[in-house]
């Protein structure tokens, strides 16, 4: 018999995470205030965020101890699985070996817990009973509603617009765990009433949502704060459980993988699996490829400019040197809602331009077609985000074939799309189109970045 799912003990659970800070073999780029432009304070970051994250963002220990209480609500669902996906080589009739990391088991449905978790826990020990957040697809907003709902904070979502009308039931999803949920732009912020005064059919961003959440976090009275589900260094250290687990498991199958890949949107999941294998490639010689995707609707690190940018449209968040396509951007209304955002995380943008990491982007007809050769072979149906790295998975499976090669190819299964049927439901009826971003719209937003000194 052969074998397909490797699989770890509860006590194999990693005890700590990795930090990137501590290996990155690039510069630092200050974190600047979105008023001054001069870098950041710990008394701006805490209006924003609890110290023991703030303490995570700029830390730079290799590794940081996993607190207990979390650990405890990690086994809920993880290790989770390393799959061997050979029905979809078989399919493929590719000598390649391929894996994928099933974060679709946790409870909601994706990685976006690993990281809701804990940032639930450190906010509850400094007496948050409050958090706002924006969400995209909904896989956010539901994660940090069930964290909340583990640790007796109320979760105020704002979901973006598009999505609110796309997804009904991650909005259901969100509410069943106690979360109150908005569509964004919405009528409860300064902010969101200035959007629709203008744009009033605007189907929203993640960058709008971020602004209303940041805003209704810092005009609240009492213990209300901000949580974000990506980008931030803290984000993608929560992630590592991902790729350390991975480590693991591909030593339980004796391979080790040629290349890794996930899909990104702010790039936590990628982080989350690739920093692992960026550590032992920069520690130990090993030369995996890390190969990031993102959608060609909305091509932050393949087109956009490496620029100091805000993180939200309304230039409220903190300001980032990054992959960007200008805070300003508006995607079109693509199914991968979390893929949406114009920046990206510092670090993989780093990475990225000095060829630590690579990327490509791809468009959206061909995620679903891999999404659903997928799902006919493995049985798992992937989220739109996730079907990109399937996409690009089974491209490097096909490369491999016509090369003869057996490459190993490992892939993050970020999440599952059984509340994104709507959007399989169009494809297979034949009315989902390919959106390239155009490049005027790029220059024109690029045109609204902030002038930096630094
Ligand atoms: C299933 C899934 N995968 C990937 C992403 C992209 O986010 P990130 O780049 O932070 O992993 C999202 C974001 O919402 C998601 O829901």
């Amino acid at each position: 018999m052969e074998k397909k799912k490797y699989l770890l003990n509860e006590s194999d659970l990693p005890k700590s995470w990795y930090n990137i800070n501590a290996d990155i073999p690039v510069e630092p780029k200050p974190v600047l205030h979105p008023e001054t432009l001069e870098p950041v304070t710990p008394d701006f970051l805490s209006q924003i965020f609890p110290m023991g994250l703030i303490e995570q963002e700029v830390s730079t220990d290799r590794y940081i101890p996993i607190p207990d209480q979390v650990r405890e609500i990690y086994k809920l669902w993880r290790p989770t699985p390393l799959v061997r996906a050979r029905q979809l080589e078989l399919a493929l009739g590719t000598p390649a070996h391929i894996y994928f990391k099933n974060e679709s088991v946790s409870p909601s449905g994706s990685h976006k817990p690993n990281t809701a978790v804990p940032q639930a826990f450190y906010n509850k020990v400094e007496g948050v009973d409050s958090l706002t957040t924006e969400t995209g697809a909904g896989q956010w907003g539901s994660a940090l509603c069930m964290a909340g709902s583990f640790f007796d904070i109320n979760v105020e979502v704002y979901m973006v617009k598009v999505s609110y009308s796309q997804k009904p039931y991650r909005r259901l999803m969100m509410e069943s765990f106690g979360g109150e949920v908005y569509s964004s732009p919405s009528d409860r912020t300064a902010y969101g009433r200035a959007v629709l005064a203008e744009v009033p059919d605007t189907p929203g961003t993640l960058g709008m949502a971020i602004s209303e959440a940041v805003e209704a976090a810092v005009t609240s009275e009492g213990k209300k704060k901000y949580s974000l589900g990506s980008v931030l260094n803290h984000v993608l250290t929560h992630q590592s459980v991902i790729g350390e687990e991975t480590l693991k498991q591909m030593d339980l199958a004796g391979e080790y993988p040629d290349v890794v890949i996930g899909c990104v949107g702010g790039g936590s999941n990628f982080g989350g699996i690739a920093y692992p294998f960026l550590r032992e490639n920069l520690l130990d010689g090993q030369k995996t490829r890390l190969l990031a995707v993102e959608p060609a609707a909305t091509p932050s690190l393949t087109r956009g400019a490496y620029a100091f940018d805000y993180g939200d449209t309304a230039r409220m968040a903190p300001v980032l040197k990054m992959c960007t396509l200008g805070h300003t951007f508006v995607p079109a209304p693509l199914h991968a809602g979390g893929l949406r955002y114009h920046g990206m995380s510092a670090s993989i943008s780093a990475l990225y331009k000095e060829g630590y990491i690579e990327a490509v982007a791809v468009p959206q007809l061909g995620t679903f077609e891999a999404g659903l050769l997928f799902s006919r072979t493995e049985g798992i149906i992937p989220a739109p985000e996730t079907a990109h790295a399937v996409r690009v998975a089974i491209d490097e499976a096909l490369e491999a074939k016509e090369l003869g090669e057996e490459r190993v190819i490992v892939f993050n299964l970020s999440g599952h799309g059984y509340f994104d049927l709507a959007a399989y439901q169009e494809y297979l009826g034949g009315a989902l189109q390919n959106y390239k971003h155009p490049q005027q719209a790029i220059d024109e937003a690029l045109k609204h970045l902030p002038k930096v000194a630094v």
